[in-house]
């Protein structure tokens, strides 16, 4: 072997061992380097005749083509290699499911909020909130429950803290305390009103929210959901109560064969007061009475309370339990399941 071919056959073994791309940068320079050995042949050239420098030329040159022949071969086979690591460490397989993102919806208790204030709405009702941590004056006293009131002990109350021993503050029991409230933040608007002339405006009212007793089982849990409604005017009577609610029951269930029924009962702020229970004619609870709201002509201690004069103002309320009209409305047999958060459950309901 002459010492081209040798040189060429040294450059392709180093260059077949160069394991990655630097690897082979470095055998390269061995022989096409300012160093490197054909470098130094053709160095050597200098010396010779014009005659040698053609026939030596070309042979250098020649050699000189293998290498960097073998040199362009051994780089492509390297970045092949590399693109078929990075292509297999990221391959995709395109048979796998997509992972789509899920859509979220309204939990069932906000879906029936919803439903509640546009149909209340459509029947003049404006939509009112209360805070959750009231005062115990709103939530008892100013409805006709003073301390020591028997009732009191209906209502297992959390105490939180702040206020003072005679005001303590507590997680509201039910949604009643938004009543006084809000008739507190308009009658001085009301009054403006009649004393230039004007009639008194109805209070058409209602307020949705999170109430909170101490209380857990099947059908009680100690944060529950209530609607509280009221209608103060001239001439508003059981009458109109018992019209409103059906209306708005057969339109909440979307039944009209719905009926109702009022069931006297007790309540503080109420006189006189009263169950209301609805009855389904057709459908899985056909023929049972279910009881679903208290209500009641606002007693005249609460009337005074709002700031009203209750020989003028008459009025009525009611209290609706809006994780029982949930459940009814979807047919759901345990209420814990709304506050599981299981996905599978609520997810029914997107
Ligand atoms: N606040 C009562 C409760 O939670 C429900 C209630 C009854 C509200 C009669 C009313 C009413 O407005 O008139 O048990």
């Amino acid at each position: 072997m002459n010492e081209l071919d040798a040189i060429v056959a040294s450059a392709q073994a180093a260059f077949a061992q160069a394991a990655t791309p630097a690897d082979l940068e470095n055998a390269k320079a061995r022989f096409l380097g300012k160093t490197g050995s054909i470098t130094e042949l053709m160095k050597g050239m200098a010396a010779l005749s014009v005659e040698e420098k053609k026939s030596r030329g070309a042979a250098i040159n020649v050699a000189k083509q293998a290498v960097e022949a073998a040199l362009n071969a051994r780089r492509q086979a390297l970045a092949d290699a590399e693109l078929n690591k990075q292509l297999q460490a990221e391959a995709l397989d395109v048979t796998l499911p997509g992972r789509a993102r899920g859509t979220g919806g309204l939990h069932p208790v906000s879906l029936t909020m919803e439903r509640l204030e546009a149909i209340f709405g459509s029947m003049g009702f404006e939509v009112a909130q209360g805070p959750e941590i009231e005062a115990d004056w709103y939530n008892f006293t100013a409805l006709n429950t003073p301390e020591d009131h028997p009732a009191r002990s209906m209502h297992d109350t959390f105490y939180v803290e702040g206020g003072s021993a005679k005001a303590p503050n507590l997680l509201r029991t039910h949604t009643s305390p938004v009543q006084v409230r809000h008739a507190l933040q308009h009658v001085k608007q009301y009054k403006a009103l009649v004393d230039s002339g004007q009639p008194m405006p109805e209070i058409r009212v209602i307020a949705p929210g999170r109430t909170y007793r101490v209380d857990s089982d099947a059908t009680h849990s100690p944060m529950f959901h209530q609607c509280e409604g009221l209608w103060i005017g001239e001439n508003v009577s059981f009458k109109d109560l018992k019209y409103l609610f059906t209306e708005f029951c057969r339109t909440f269930f979307e039944r009209d064969d719905l009926v109702l029924r009022f069931r006297p009962s007790f309540f503080p702020f109420t006189e006189p007061s009263a169950e209301i229970d609805i009855q389904f004619q057709s459908g899985p609870l056909a023929g049972r009475w279910l009881e679903v709201a208290g209500s009641g002509q606002v007693h005249p201690n609460v009337v005074r309370n709002m700031g009203l004069d209750p020989e003028q103002h008459i009025g009525f309320a009611f209290g609706m339990g809006l994780d029982r009209f949930t459940m009814l409305r979807y047919g759901v047999n345990d209420l814990r399941l709304f506050f599981d958060g299981d996905i599978r459950f609520l997810s029914q309901f997107r």
